[in-house]
């Protein structure tokens, strides 16, 4: 009996075979398309090859797509559990064909796979085709030999394939199989045909035409093929069993299911399983993808089915979180197909765990408040909407999980009810907005925020999506478009650009829609609203418009290089000076990054190089770096960092990166570091490159700050820098190795020739010969001399030598050094009760212009403004000393 991988691989093989590209699956969030919440047929990803707006190195192409049908237009979830062949999650099989071959190619590759490969019974099989379509039916007739009773034709839209509202289309044909006349149950197009004895296994449409949004429709210009068989059906009938969960890949998450919870995995137990089996599968994958559970668009449609599962694990009486555990057999099964969830094993595992052990806290509760408000409802009644809306409110009951609990008691909700109380309290959340002093510039975010909800970030998975125009808001007013030249801020549903918060910058890059082209030169979000702020270069962009949303991508890789390494060097500094460093501040620049943090002292070089070296080393590590969502409780019971007095939500993200043996944080004390954190990261932290330290300085009292680069641009830095060093040793004519002697040994040979020369200039200065030139005056030895290049804390020196020459008498010099003059005086000590220097340099200052001059009697000095006047000087002191004498 095949596997579903078995099957999976033959299917894929067959077409191979067949000169088909066997391409991955897509993403479970579209990336093409703004308008699906799920990609939820194999086609999504192709959707612009058939319209010819896109071509690929292939035409032919085959997948094994995962797909969600949990919300928006094809919802299964009410009936997940109940049925045997709805799923939230299912595996879509198809065979592509871009403009290469079509009907007639199609038919037998489908008929010669299902009869020869998977070995059906021809009899068994049956087809429908669209009414008008002649030329299927005969192909049908000549292939596979088909009598006309077995080729059904159909008039509706069951026939006829569209995607959506708009986008390709075409007639379709699909194979069923009758599984005998002991099984309820009509062909299709009859009366009975809801029964379970004949199912669709196949769809194949002829996508021909292309639907537009005004109700119009055009032929495409080639004719391509796209198809879509679920693997769980064709597996389901391959193994020989009548429901889907019945196949070997469902009956191995079902037992996982009845091993953790101790519960038969049949009898009454058995739609519990089944709704937990299927919900893991999306759930597991959802995360994987990146969707994490929120209150909000996708986020919360995942919220839904996780509280769904997790009511049903607490139906089987578990105490505890059941779901993580089931992941390691859901990795077991589906792992080697889907390798993106081995990769996320981690994540997935510990997402559920926290959102299971928050929800039983609030789940009890919440149950028993159903079971009182029913007790007092008449038999059969519906729940009234605001009984609905408290266990929404105040219990985190979705809609659909209150639903399906009243399902099994035969009841339903009002929904009406619950709609307008949530209306309500959407209107008082506004009415407190108007009165939060908000300012007045931003009102229309907060409206544009009300009429459509928060932006949807699709950035931390992908830096290149789809999105659809929702308002152009030009001088501050909403514009129906916006053309050349117009700066524009644009508001769309789902975007990839990052919007500034926490210390990273805003992303730039392009929004491009059929009609024109943005430069988007930063994004910014105000009340959840992402607003990318634009130029338009071309055309004009218009409101409801898709649009192909592009980031920057290489400047989006140096922000997030350098807001990881912030992240490093946060824990680095802890470890180097303690754990009073705490983040004061950041920026994460596409340049360069700034962390300031609390630390009194400055850092020395030798913290300093033991930080970047101890970066560098988990930047060498170069391990994973996850992030999962979590409580703020939870988060902070783990060790990880949250900033000081910042207010977070009822959720975080929290950033992991680096491996360190048991003194870590975390559930293994193995993770260096752990942050809350919204910003975007690489995926391993050798992505980081290099980190170099630029320096540490003062930011503020008690704050440091550092700056620091990575990747190329850290390399560039110490090139520079190399470069420098070179450069120098050049100059000093040495190896880099000796240039630290080389200019320590300069610095000291300058220092050395300086006193040298001071010397010299004293010895210079003293000239002429000392007491040989003293003049005679009323008796008293004086000395008056004018001397250059002596500056004034050398001519101290040079009068007291001077004085010691004269043993007995009066010294004046004049000095002048770099343009400034200097008046310096001395008189021996048994003069000096006649005569004061002080008087003299007074003197001989007021001489030269200036005024003042200090010391002590038998030295002063002072300043002058130049020594022109010094002959006047000069006979002015001659004169004051003969008075004295
Ligand atoms: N796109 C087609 C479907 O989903 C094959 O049924």
């Amino acid at each position: 009996m095949p596997s579903l991988n078995d099957i999976r691989s033959t299917f894929l093989g067959y077409f191979e075979k067949n000169g088909h590209r066997v391409v991955e699956s897509s993403p479970l969030v579209p990336r093409n398309d703004p308008t699906l919440m799920f990609t939820n047929s194999g086609m999504v990803q192709f959707k612009n090859l058939f319209t010819g707006v896109e071509t690929r190195d292939y035409n032919r192409a085959t997948t094994a797509q995962k797909c969600v049908r949990a919300g928006g237009k094809h919802n299964d979830l009410d009936n997940v559990g109940y049925t045997a062949r709805h799923h939230t999650f299912f595996e879509m099989l198809g065979n592509f064909s871009f403009g290469d071959y079509f009907k007639t190619e199609a038919i037998p590759f489908a008929w010669e796979l299902l009869t020869r490969d998977f070995d059906i019974p021809r009899d068994r099989l049956l087809v429908t085709v669209y009414h008008t379509d002649d030329e299927a039916a005969e192909i049908w007739k000549k292939v596979a030999g088909l009598s006309d009773d077995r080729i059904i034709r159909i008039p509706t839209s069951d026939n006829f394939w569209q995607m959506g509202p708009t986008g390709p289309c075409g007639p379709c044909t699909e194979i069923f199989f009758d599984h005998g006349d002991k099984i309820w149950g009509g062909p299709p197009g009859s009366a009975e045909e809801d029964g379970d004895r004949f199912i669709e296994i196949w769809n194949l449409v002829f996508m021909q035409n292309e639907q537009f949004e005004d109700g119009s429709m055009r032929a495409l210009d080639m004719q391509s093929i796209d198809t879509g068989m679920g693997l769980e059906r064709i597996g389901a009938l391959l193994q020989g069993k009548h429901d889907n969960y019945d196949t070997d890949l469902m009956r191995s998450l079902i037992e996982a299911s009845a091993h953790a919870t101790s519960a038969d995995p049949d009898g009454p137990h058995k739609v519990h399983h089944r709704v937990i089996a299927d919900h893991l599968r999306s759930t597991s994958f959802l995360i994987a993808d990146g969707v994490m559970p929120s209150n909000e668009g996708r986020g919360y449609v995942l919220r839904r089915i996780m509280r769904r599962a997790m009511r049903h694990t607490h139906m089987l009486g578990a105490q505890d979180p059941v779901m993580h555990k089931l992941v390691p057999a859901l990795v077991r099964q589906m792992g080697t197909a889907y390798p993106e969830l081995t990769r996320a094993q981690a994540m997935i595992e510990e997402t559920l765990r926290s959102e299971e052990t928050r929800f039983r806290q609030t789940l009890d509760r919440g149950l028993r408040l159903l079971e009182d408000e029913l007790s007092g409802l008449p038999d059969g009644s519906d729940l009234p909407g605001e009984a609905a809306f408290k266990l929404y409110d105040t219990y985190g009951f979705p809609l659909d999980l209150t639903q399906d609990a009243l399902r099994e008691k035969g009841r339903g909700v009002d929904t009406a009810g619950f709609d307008a109380a949530m209306a309500e309290q959407k209107r008082m959340a506004r009415a407190a907005w108007s009165g939060s002093g908000e300012a007045a510039d931003a009102t229309i975010w907060f409206e544009l925020a009300e009429k459509h909800g928060a932006t949807e970030f699709l950035g931390y998975d992908t830096e290149e999506a789809e999105g659809q125009v929702l308002a152009l808001v030009v001088d501050g007013a909403d514009a129906g478009e916006a053309g050349a030249g117009t700066k524009v801020s644009i508001v769309v549903n789902q975007s990839p650009f990052y919007a500034e918060s926490g210390g990273q910058v805003g992303d730039t890059g392009s929004i491009r829609t059929e009609t024109g082209l943005a430069r988007v030169t930063d994004t910014k979000k105000v009340a959840g609203v992402f607003i990318h702020i634009a130029e338009v270069t071309e055309g004009q962009i218009q409101r409801g418009q898709g649009a192909q949303l592009a980031v920057d991508h290489a400047r989006r890789g140096a922000i997030r290089a350098n807001h990881s390494a912030t992240h490093l060097l946060h824990e680095a500094l802890r470890h180097a000076l303690g754990d009073h460093v705490a983040q004061r501040g950041s920026l994460n620049a596409p340049d360069r990054l700034r962390f300031d943090f609390s630390h009194n002292h400055a850092v020395t070089a030798e913290e300093l190089s033991a930080i970047e070296a101890e970066v560098n080393g988990y930047i060498r590590q170069n391990s994973t770096v996850e992030t999962r969502i979590m409580t703020p409780d939870d988060a902070r019971a783990l060790g990880a960092q949250a900033l000081f007095g910042e207010k977070y939500g009822d959720e975080v993200r929290v950033v992991s990166m680096g491996r360190q043996d048991g003194s870590g944080k975390g559930a293994d004390k193995a993770t260096y570091s752990l942050e809350l954190c919204g910003g975007t990261h690489v995926g391993r932290t050798g992505e980081i490159g290099a980190f170099a330290i630029l320096g540490d300085s003062a930011s503020s009292a008690g704050v440091r700050r550092i700056e620091a680069l990575t990747g190329q641009a850290a390399l560039d830095h110490l090139r520079e820098a190399d470069r420098k060093l070179g450069e120098i040793a050049g100059i000093l004519k040495a190896q880099s190795s000796e240039v630290v002697n080389r200019v320590r040994a300069l610095a000291d040979e300058r220092k050395a020739l300086a006193n040298e020369v001071a010397q010299l200039k004293r010895q210079l200065a003293m000239g002429g010969g000392g007491a040989s030139e003293a003049q005679e005056i009323g008796g008293l030895k004086f000395i008056g001399r004018q001397v250059e290049g002596v500056g004034g804390k050398e001519l101290g020196a040079l009068v007291d030598e001077m004085k010691a020459q004269l043993g007995s008498g009066v010294v004046l010099v004049l000095a002048e050094d770099g343009g400034k003059a200097t008046v310096a005086a001395g008189v021996t000590p048994d003069l000096t009760g006649r005569i004061s220097a002080v008087a003299l340099v007074q003197t001989a200052t007021a001489a030269l212009g200036g005024k003042g001059g200090g010391g002590r009697p038998d030295r002063a000095q002072g300043g002058a403004p130049s020594l022109e006047a010094a002959e006047t000087a000069f006979n002015d002191a001659r004169k004051m000393i003969e008075e004295s004498a």
